[in-house]
């Protein structure tokens, strides 16, 4: 993910500072002091775990009859991903994905999330074209042994690597035709998986997908379709969501009792004046445009009236008959209604936010239409992605703001975490601790608030392929070494601290709380060295190798050609010499 308009962020840190602190009420819900830490533990049964997409971690891009992605199509392209990176073997999970099980095995994991390549399975995106059986069978044996594991799967059904043949052939998400072949794909992930997988995930990350992909162009399929490309996209994606949850509901849900949910990614926007009605304002549009873009639809069966008004009156501005903003018919609203049994939520950081006019007129896009501008904190922690400030409170206020908006659905967390930067090798980790430490007790906070979360997952198990970023931001709890071709894992501190909050179930008291960041710093140290020696092992060969490649050159040069060439040189000087003996004699 990457954080739009990001050239806006910092001129204006000490601007935000000033602001927020003449900021001094709180939300109801936030009557604690945004600082204060709460030592108790989650209730029973809360399930913990950590997560992967396909694209990210896989690797293995092109064998075993797997059909090329959108990702496989874009990273391939030059100057679309930093450092030309692309994720071809990544992280090698394809092949390695029994000693990840071990790995989330050893941290008592309660459920993996991953996501199912939809090439993988099905090559051209058609169901009526190809199966791939291996693809098959590679999923299916992921889900038995995790099964086996005791590690409940929670499955994602696209994570942003659509067939690249319904790119090119259709325009991917910009064409509704869309809605029917994602449901193809999906029923057959219910029919081959469903008897064992009980927890699905539609979409990651729509928000992403429609921006991204349609609007801005950083992801692919790289489009720039300013002002109506993600709101197009946008549009098929909600409506493929609800068609899938309504087969399951037709001919799975009785059989297989599972539950089919959607994952959507917010940053929390607070206002920079929370006494200033312009602000508040701009904060809740901030909101309502992210999270609200699709929650309500799904919860409520329209966009927000707040999208509407903003987008129609910029359309109209712009002299276009409609709305940039695409309609849904009344059978259209009811269709799409209340077709969530769980909200999965990702969520990183937070914004302050204010008003921002944009006068209408041609450079009209999804940001401008929104009229705002997102300021930063400049005391807010900033370890890794340039997006990415760590701000535990706003975890909590979006939390109580899905309670209160969507009538309190059942909450799963399914992306939380922090990056570093890909020349930082220390697994001594102590910001992501902090980061795990201080969000989740955010979380425990608003669980006490009465909203409904269920579970959370720490993302990413792994350092992974971080998208236009490439491998130049690390998420994962686990330190993966891409210069080797094994692509070995070493724990970071985080891996120890979570296990710790994890066999607890919480936090239990603040002795016991306190000891956990030394015991964990203790335990990575010895992992440090292991790394260091093996990049000095890796250091050291490579070194040879641009030695003694020549070296090896010119002995195979020796061996091939000139011993060969000698040799028969030998046998043809001592045949002329013998004839001439020869001769001499007669
Ligand atoms: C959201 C995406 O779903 C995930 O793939 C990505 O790694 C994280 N954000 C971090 O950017």
């Amino acid at each position: 993910m990457t954080m739009p308009q990001r050239g806006f962020l910092r001129p204006h840190h000490v601007l935000a500072l000033v602001l927020c602190v003449s900021a001094t009420e709180d939300f109801d819900w936030t009557k604690n002091e945004r600082t204060s830490f709460y030592y108790g533990t989650f209730p029973t049964g809360f399930s913990w775990g950590a997560g992967s997409s396909a694209y990210q971690t896989e690797g293995a891009w092109n064998v075993d009859g797997k059909g090329i992605s959108i990702w496989d199509a874009f990273s391939h392209k030059k100057g679309k991903i930093f450092l030309n990176d692309t994720a071809d073997s990544s992280c090698e999970g394809y092949y390695k994905f029994k000693d990840d099980i071990a790995l989330m095995k050893d941290m008592k994991l309660n459920h993996y999330r991953f996501s199912i390549s939809w090439p993988r399975i099905l090559p051209t995106g058609l169901k009526s074209e190809k199966i791939n059986e291996k693809g098959i069978k590679y999923y299916s044996d992921l889900i038995n042994m995790l099964l086996d594991n005791k590690i409940t799967p929670i499955v994602t059904l696209y994570h942003w690597d659509l067939p690249q043949v319904l790119h090119e052939k259709y325009g991917g998400w910009h064409n509704i035709s869309m809605v029917n072949y994602f449901n193809d794909f999906a029923n057959l992930c219910f029919e081959r998986f469903g008897n064992r997988v009980k927890y699905w995930i539609t979409f990651n990350n729509p928000w992403s997908i429609a921006v991204e992909g349609y609007e801005t162009g950083e992801h692919a399929p790289g489009l720039k379709l300013k002002g109506t490309g993600a709101y197009k996209a946008a549009h098929h994606i909600i409506k493929a969501h609800a068609k899938v949850r309504h087969t399951y509901d037709m001919q799975w849900r009785s059989k297989q009792k599972g539950l089919v949910g959607i994952s959507l990614t917010a940053d929390w926007g607070e206002p920079v004046d929370i006494s200033n009605q312009r602000d508040i304002e701009a904060a809740e549009r901030y909101i309502q445009f992210y999270l609200g873009w699709f929650a309500t639809p799904l919860f409520h069966g329209d966009y927000p009236q707040v999208m509407k008004d903003y987008i129609g009156r910029k359309s109209g501005q712009q002299g276009l008959g409609a709305s940039r903003l695409p309609v849904f018919s009344p059978q259209e609203k009811s269709y799409i209604k209340g077709t969530c049994d769980f909200l999965g939520l990702g969520h990183f950081t937070t914004r302050y936010v204010t008003l921002k006019n944009y006068p209408s007129g041609a450079g009209d896009n999804y940001f401008s239409d929104r009229d705002l501008a997102e300021l930063v904190d400049p005391q807010w922690p900033d370890p890794g992605s340039e997006w990415l400030y760590s701000v535990p409170w706003g975890f909590r206020r979006l939390l109580n703001f899905v309670k209160t908006q969507y009538g309190n659905p059942m909450i799963y967390v399914t992306e939380n975490g922090v990056s570093e930067k890909m020349l930082c090798t220390d697994l001594c980790d102590d910001w992501r601790m902090k980061y795990f430490k201080d969000y989740i007790n955010e979380m425990l906070k608003a669980i006490k608030d009465g909203v409904n979360v269920k579970g959370y997952t720490a993302w990413s198990l792994l350092d992974s392929f971080e998208w236009d970023e490439g491998f130049s931001e690390r998420f994962g709890l686990y330190y993966v070494d891409f210069r080797n071709k094994n692509k070995p894992r070493y724990p970071k501190a985080s891996v120890h601290y979570y296990k710790r909050i994890i066999s607890s179930n919480g936090f239990p008291n603040q002795r016991e709380v306190e000891s956990w960041k030394r015991k964990a710093v203790e335990t990575c140290s010895s992992s440090n060295q292991l790394l260091a020696a093996a990049h000095a092992q890796h250091n050291v060969t490579t070194m040879l190798n641009i030695l003694v490649d020549p070296l090896i050159g010119h002995m195979e040069m020796v061996t091939e050609i000139v011993v060969p060439t000698v040799c028969t040189l030998c046998i043809l000087i001592s045949a002329v010499f013998f004839m001439f003996l020869l001769r001499r004699r007669l």
